[in-house]
């Protein structure tokens, strides 16, 4: 390196481990290195890593990046991934143990060697900024104490990180916490989703009845950490958020949406020709025989199902979804994740688990991205996981929505009521009911939510093409990591 020249920058990525975190971050990682030669180390919890390593190929993927490198951490909590708000505190828990050595060795020794010798130490230049799962606060709190400046990204929607934002309103203003059945009252103080937020829309957790203050304040400390920050990455786009992304900017101006980030990698990608990106979100092994099945049927005849990598159903639960879906008499593919039941004593069904119907065709991973640009699928029944919620509406496929955990109730709403593209089953699993609504989704209503999808479908591409909001606020976000 010539004498004087100036070293590219070096950018951490953290992600909260859970595949709808890593997945987007993962993509943001490979966004900057495309379109820069900025520096990145990826840290990932060591179960993660694994299974990227057994199901996709990493090393085509970001091998191509001399500046690339993964970091790992073993959380100590076996191979499993997190399913239920338990498992979540307990990966937060050992973050705060094991993350806190690995971060202080990236962001203390490189610069001070760096400071020292004003060389690269093994191709890898000083930390510049850490980009932080914004829920994880260890991380910031290790950058503050190193004195490396820090980005928050948000995996979830713009609208339930508001909702969470305005906790201490509603608690101010005795709407939280709440206890007993009502949930349709509704509620007042989350600004800008006065006329349609209700107590069963607000992110799940509210709803325990003795949850005590102690959650609430660890909950609004996460999301107030925020205000430390340099800036806010979301997931998402102008188009589809925009006035809750207005009502963030009063508290905190610096956002960054990027999204969706699937479309916005798989279109720079095409623009630079450089080569494939990975469809596969890589933490399953895909069965990639449903895309022959699809190529069988008809033009938007299918429903998808899928629930995610997290939510646990119970076997109840899967038995009304499967009489609803055969019922309908409409054709389905559904994800049934071999971890799926929550109790690991129930047995399914024999047809459930064999998995073969006339109307329906089963998998335990679907190629997902792949399945909803399919021209046979019609219709997701999903659980409104942010990543599900982006990548089909990219796809102009309306939704029904089951949502269980976290963000997923709003995000459900914000699909039923807000931007009308499908409707939302929340609370309820009961066979007719979901046999009622397919036949909405798929033919009674069909044509109304197509075209809805299709206007949003329109917005959302336009935000990742050349000279749209996404890819101008992933260029400013290059253009700060720059100028740190
Ligand atoms: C979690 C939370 O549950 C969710 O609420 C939050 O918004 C993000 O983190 P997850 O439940 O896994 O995520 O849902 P989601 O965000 O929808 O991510 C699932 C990902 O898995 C998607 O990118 C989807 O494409 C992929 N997937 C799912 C597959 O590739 N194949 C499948 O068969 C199912």
């Amino acid at each position: 390196m010539e004498q004087g020249a100036r070293q590219p920058p070096h950018v951490v990525i953290f992600p909260f481990p859970a595949l709808g975190h890593v997945h987007p971050m993962l993509n943001l990682a490979e966004l900057l290195s495309l379109s820069s030669n900025i520096h990145v180390t990826f840290i990932n919890a060591l179960s993660i890593h694994n299974r990227l390593l057994r199901c996709t190929d990493l090393q085509s993927r970001f091998g191509r990046f001399p500046g690339f490198r993964f970091k790992t951490i073993n959380l100590g909590l076996g191979d499993g991934l997190p399913h239920s708000s338990d498992d979540i505190m307990a990966v937060l828990k050992s973050l705060r143990t094991t993350a806190k050595p690995l971060l202080k060795e990236l962001f203390l020794l490189d610069n001070c060697e760096l400071g020292t010798t004003d060389k690269i130490i093994g191709q890898v230049p000083p930390v510049t900024c850490l980009i932080s799962d914004g829920i994880l606060i260890i991380a910031l709190e290790v950058a503050e104490e190193c004195g490396i400046p820090t980005f928050h990204f948000r995996t979830s929607s713009a609208s339930s990180f508001w909702a969470y934002y305005c906790i201490p309103q509603l608690i101010h203003a005795g709407e939280l916490p709440f206890s007993g059945n009502d949930l349709d009252t509704p509620i007042a103080n989350v600004k800008g989703m006065e006329s349609f937020l209700r107590r069963r829309d607000l992110p799940s957790f509210c709803r325990v009845d003795n949850l005590g203050e102690g959650a609430f304040q660890c909950v609004m400390s996460v999301t107030l950490s925020t205000l430390r920050t340099k800036g806010l990455i979301f997931n998402t786009f102008e188009g589809l958020e925009g006035p809750i992304l207005d009502q963030i900017r009063v508290d905190i101006p610096n956002l960054y949406t990027i999204g969706p980030l699937h479309a916005h990698l798989k279109n720079k990608l095409a623009s630079e020709s450089k080569g494939k990106s990975i469809s596969s979100n890589g933490l399953w092994e895909e069965d990639r025989s449903c895309l022959k099945w699809l190529d069988e049927q008809p033009s938007r005849s299918v429903l998808y199902v899928s629930f995610g990598s997290v939510i646990t159903l119970t076997k109840h639960e899967l038995t009304e979804f499967w009489h609803g879906l055969v019922n309908s008499g409409q054709q389905f593919l559904w994800v049934i994740r071999h971890d799926v039941i929550k109790d690991k004593d129930d047995v399914l069904e024999v047809e459930l688990k064999e998995g073969r119907k006339e109307n329906g065709y089963i998998v335990s991973w679907a190629p997902q991205e792949e399945v909803l640009a399919h021209p046979s699928i019609g219709g997701f029944l999903t659980h409104s996981g942010w990543n599900s919620t982006l990548e089909s509406l990219y796809e102009a496929v309306p939704m029904i929505c089951w949502p269980q955990l976290a963000d997923q109730q709003v995000n459900s709403r914000f699909v039923g009521e807000v931007w009308k593209l499908g409707l939302d089953l929340k609370d309820t699993c009961g066979r007719v009911i979901i046999e009622k609504m397919v036949s909405e989704l798929m033919e009674a209503r069909r044509n109304e939510f197509l075209q809805r999808a299709n206007e949003m479908t329109k917005l959302a591409r336009a935000s990742v093409s050349e000279g749209g909001s996404s890819t101008r606020n992933l260029d400013r976000l290059i253009q700060d990591i720059y100028s740190i």
